[in-house]
Order: structure tokens, then C-alpha cells, then sequence
């Protein structure tokens, strides 16, 4: 079965980014002029995606809103003749179909899937943190796509990070059976270095089967109180297969400081507007 619908969780607080995010919703500060959500929807589009379903909480409201219809601001900007821009604005509103359910309590990632159940069906999707973004040839979550459409088995997004940093995720146990995927025993959340199964961290990219809401349903919270992805998937990896993808590409943690600063500044690079005098700025304040 084809993966057509992705949820994109985005009710958690953003407390790494107070106090940017006491009014405004994380996935809407821009990474240049684009909103960060909106690059995660993308990567959706481009690997053929179908359905957006966002899982939204207390005040995310506008991130439905940006990829809406605009008519008002589309007439006035029609007035001034910038057209240009009203092709843009049309362009973000007809991306993809999007729909949304609410997370009432930010009850941790694992309930807040577990909240798209309805919406998804008993057919295979994909997850996507917005937190993370994959600038990549082919589209990360493709990467993982693909290798469900072989296997038919869930497929999750993995990366080596230093031994010193595994405490900051969910870690696996497992075999890479041939180059760049894994064949997953196991799942830890966040293991303390000297217990860590391998450096192989859990990324914010999935495709998951559906029989991940049954155990989500029936799991209780685990570290901090959440319910948390990562015991779900520890589970699931029991009941059957499941395979990691060291994807290819460059992964940035925009839902930390240094990475977001990181990716505004490789995102202006690569932007033909502001690579120039962004190098040369940079250049000008290292000497
Ligand atoms: P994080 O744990 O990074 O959470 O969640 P956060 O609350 O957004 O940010 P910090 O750590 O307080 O700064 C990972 C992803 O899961 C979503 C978040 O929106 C984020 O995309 N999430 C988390 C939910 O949708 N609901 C939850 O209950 C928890």
C-alpha cells in the first residue's frame, strides 16, 4: 500500500526557543523568509505525499493558516502589482491537501500520533518532525519510502552522532544488513552514554505501519512522563521487522539555537539572492 499520508506533530511548548515561542508557533519562525514548517511540507510534496495531517496544539492555529487561502492580502498585493508575490502565496496554498486533529495536552510525541489515528486509517504513513530538517538530493523521507515500498515494514531515519550526545535521543540496537540500512532488534529513549546499544540516533523522519496505534493506545507514559515514540517503536520492532535508513543528506536540529543559526546560515548560502553578501559578511567578521 501506497504512504500518502504524513502527520506532522506540532503541539509540543518549543520551551528551547522561550521566549520566541510564547506567542508565536515554533514551526513558524523562518529560516530566511520560509516559515521552517513549510520546508517539511515540501520535502512531503516532493516525495509524493499526498495528505498533510497536522497534529496542532494551543495557539498553532496560524501554521494551518499559512498554508490557507489569502485573498484579502493576495488582493492588496495584486493592487500594488507585485504579482510575483501573489503567485508565491498561491503556490504555498496549493501545496498539498492539509487537515488537522488537536493534541489537548502536550501528552509527548508518541500520544500526539497516536491522535492522527482517525484521520490515518489503517494504511502505512509517514512522520515528520518538524524540528528536523534534511536538505538532501533525494528527499529524506523518500529515502525511507522507498525502502518500505520493498519491504512493506516500518523504516526509521537514522544518523551516528558522537557517543557524548546519544543521551539527547532515541537510540537503536541493531545490524546494518547492508550499506546504509539497519535491521532494528530495539529502541532506547535517550540512554545515558555507557548504556547506549550504538551511536545510531533516531531522526525525526518515520514511515510507520499502522499497527503502531494499537500499542500506542495501550502504553504508559515512560520517560517524563510522556508517551513516548520510541517505546512504541521498541514495541512494534518486536512484533515485526523494522529497518533504520542512514539517510544521505545534511540533517539540521532547528528546535535548538545553534542549529537553527546553523541552518539560516546554510539555507542563505545556497540562496542565489544572498550567498554573495552573506560570504562576504562572514567572511568579514571571522578575520
Ligand atoms: P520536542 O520534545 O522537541 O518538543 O518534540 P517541544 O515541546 O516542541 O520543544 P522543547 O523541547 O520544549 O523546546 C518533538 C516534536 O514532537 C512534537 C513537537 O511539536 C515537536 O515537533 N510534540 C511533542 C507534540 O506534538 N506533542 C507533544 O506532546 C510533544
Amino acid at each position: 500500500m501506497k504512504v500518502k499520508k504524513a502527520v506532522i506533530p506540532v503541539a509540543g511548548l518549543g520551551t528551547r526557543f522561550l521566549p520566541a515561542t510564547k506567542t508565536v508557533p515554533k514551526e513558524l519562525l523562518p529560516i530566511v523568509d520560509i516559515p521552517s514548517i513549510q520546508y517539511v511540507v515540501q520535502e512531503a510534496v516532493d516525495a509524493g505525499i499526498e495528505e498533510i495531517i497536522f497534529v496542532t496544539g494551543r495557539g498553532k492555529d496560524s501554521i494551518e493558516d499559512h498554508f490557507d487561502e489569502a485573498p484579502e492580502l493576495e488582493q492588496i498585493l495584486s493592487n500594488r502589482g507585485n504579482h510575483e508575490m501573489v503567485k508565491t502565496l498561491r503556490r504555498i496554498a496549493e501545496m498539498i491537501e492539509v487537515v488537522s486533529v488537536r493534541q489537548k495536552v502536550p501528552l509527548g510525541l508518541g500520544h500526539a500520533v497516536l491522535c492522527a489515528r482517525d484521520l490515518v486509517g489503517d494504511e502505512p504513513f509517514a512522520v515528520m518532525l518538524a524540528d528536523d530538517l534534511v536538505d538532501s538530493e533525494v528527499p529524506c523521507i523518500k529515502q525511507l519510502v522507498d525502502i518500505y515500498n520493498r519491504e512493506e515494514e516500518s523504516v526509521i531515519a537514522l544518523m551516528q552522532v558522537p557517543l557524548e550526545e546519544v543521551h539527547q535521543y532515541g537510540v537503536i540496537k541493531g545490524q546494518e544488513i547492508e550499506p546504509r540500512i539497519f535491521r532494528i532488534e530495539t529502541t532506547v529513549e535517550k540512554p545515558v552514554s555507557s548504556e547506549a546499544p550504538s551511536r545510531m540516533a533516531i531522526i525525526g523522519r518515520y514511515v510507520l505501519r499502522p499497527e503502531i496505534f494499537e500499542i500506542l493506545r495501550k502504553q504508559p507514559p515512560g520517560r517524563g512522563g510522556e508517551i513516548q515514540l520510541t517505546d512504541g517503536l521498541a514495541q512494534l520492532a518486536q512484533q515485526r521487522k523494522m529497518f533504520g535508513c542512514a539517510f544521505t543528506g545534511e540533517r539540521y536540529d532547528i528546535g535548538d539555537k545553534f542549529g537553527f543559526v546553523r541552518a539560516t546560515v546554510a539555507y542563505a548560502l545556497k540562496r542565489a539572492d544572498l550567498r554573495d553578501k552573506v560570504l562576504a559578511y562572514l567572511k568579514s567578521t571571522i578575520q
